[in-house]
């Protein structure tokens, strides 16, 4: 191994995601990417399965008479069970509904991150709470951080939004608005020459755009959620005005997911009694899984146009991979703040 490789990989950036974990770390030049399902399915133990489990390399652990198996594969397992896999998180948060939510956090990020080298530093996301969820927040980061510092890491968190503008606004500075459109959560922060002014949060995102169409078509979030994860097969995206039953409610409940976003936005904007003078327009940039349906840009400019904000928008833009940023920014924020 060369001399500069242990100092290069002595940095990790992770998006600890309600639907998805995903680990950034540097290879030379370039970012390399690792990705997680946070959930996880209950199976009941058998040599059989365990032996199954470790020759298909699925992430599992034995405890007593079951079998936790969780990351990328759980989706198969609860499609085969004809049942939902359980969610560590909820709403951008540990989910509190569910008693496994620190074991199954703790399993998935040791798989996926592993133990730290000597002083290697990790920055990982967290949301901004929700008023009613403040004191969540608080429990969640200190949990999520003191995981990181058992596996050895020197951790910090970064808010979400910001990890967006950390990711995607380099060229302007730092100085921009990061929207991220995830599962649980839609993340804002404004940021101006990279400190947070405001961040902003709401829990109208892909997990609620899924719930809230299958409670009106009568199928189940899973349906609903695979059939629009397939936009570029089934042909839907919000540029539609017909299509099926689930492409109306799914357009329905984005166009309202946006809305509540752009809102949410005006009100913290309006509220504040501190922003900084910006010298020209203000960009936006966008990530998240939900911000990948076709035609999800136009939709979110005609919602913040029809707001009125005490600061000038410039270019609203994706980010190069949604899917992505959010990680990409945390490493940047491990470069820059640790
Ligand atoms: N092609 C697609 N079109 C529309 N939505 C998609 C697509 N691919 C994924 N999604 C949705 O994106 C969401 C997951 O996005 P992402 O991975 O950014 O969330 P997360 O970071 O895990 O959650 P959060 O930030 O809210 O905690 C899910 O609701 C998923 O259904
Ligand atoms: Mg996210």
């Amino acid at each position: 191994m060369s001399a500069a490789a242990p100092a290069q990989q002595a940095l990790k950036g992770v998006d600890l995601g309600t639907s998805r974990i995903v680990l950034a770390t540097l290879k030379g030049e370039t970012v390399a990417l690792k990705t997680e399902l946070n959930a996880f399915v209950e199976l009941p133990y058998s040599k059989m399965t365990e032996q199954m489990l470790l020759r298909e390399n699925i992430l599992h652990r034995v405890e007593g008479d079951r079998i936790y198996a969780y990351g990328n594969r759980a989706d198969e397992f609860a499609k085969f069970l004809e049942s939902d896999a359980r969610r560590p998180m909820q709403s951008g948060l540990l989910n509190p509904a569910e008693p496994k939510n620190l074991e199954m956090m703790e399993a998935l990020i040791e798989s996926l991150c592993g133990r730290a080298t000597k002083g290697e530093k990790v920055c990982l996301s967290v949301p901004s709470a929700p008023a009613e969820r403040s004191p969540d927040l608080i429990y969640h980061e200190r949990s999520m951080l003191s995981i990181f510092q058992r596996l050895g890491y020197e951790a910090q968190a970064v808010n979400e939004g910001l990890a967006v503008v950390y990711a995607e606004l380099k060229d302007a500075n730092f100085t921009g608005i990061g929207m991220s459109f995830g599962g649980g959560m839609c993340n804002m922060c404004l940021a101006y020459l990279g400190l947070p002014v405001l961040t902003i949060a709401t829990t109208r995102a892909g997990d609620y755009i899924d719930a809230s169409a299958a409670s009106v078509t009568g199928e189940t979030p899973t349906t609903v959620r695979l059939h629009k994860e397939n936009a570029a097969e089934s042909g839907f995206g919000l540029e539609a005005t017909e299509g099926s039953a689930i492409d109306r409610a799914l357009s329905i409940y984005y166009g309202d997911t946006i809305e509540t976003a752009a809102q949410a936005l005006q009100s913290a904007l309006r509220d504040s009694r501190r922003l900084p003078r910006f010298t020209g327009p203000v960009p936006v940039v966008c990530a998240g899984g939900t911000a990948l349906a076709r035609a999800f840009l136009p939709r979110l400019r005609a919602a913040l146009a029809a707001t009125e904000l005490p600061i000038t928008l410039g270019e609203i833009t994706l980010a190069k991979d949604p899917m992505s940023a959010t990680a990409k920014g945390a490493l940047v924020g491990a470069m820059l703040n640790m």
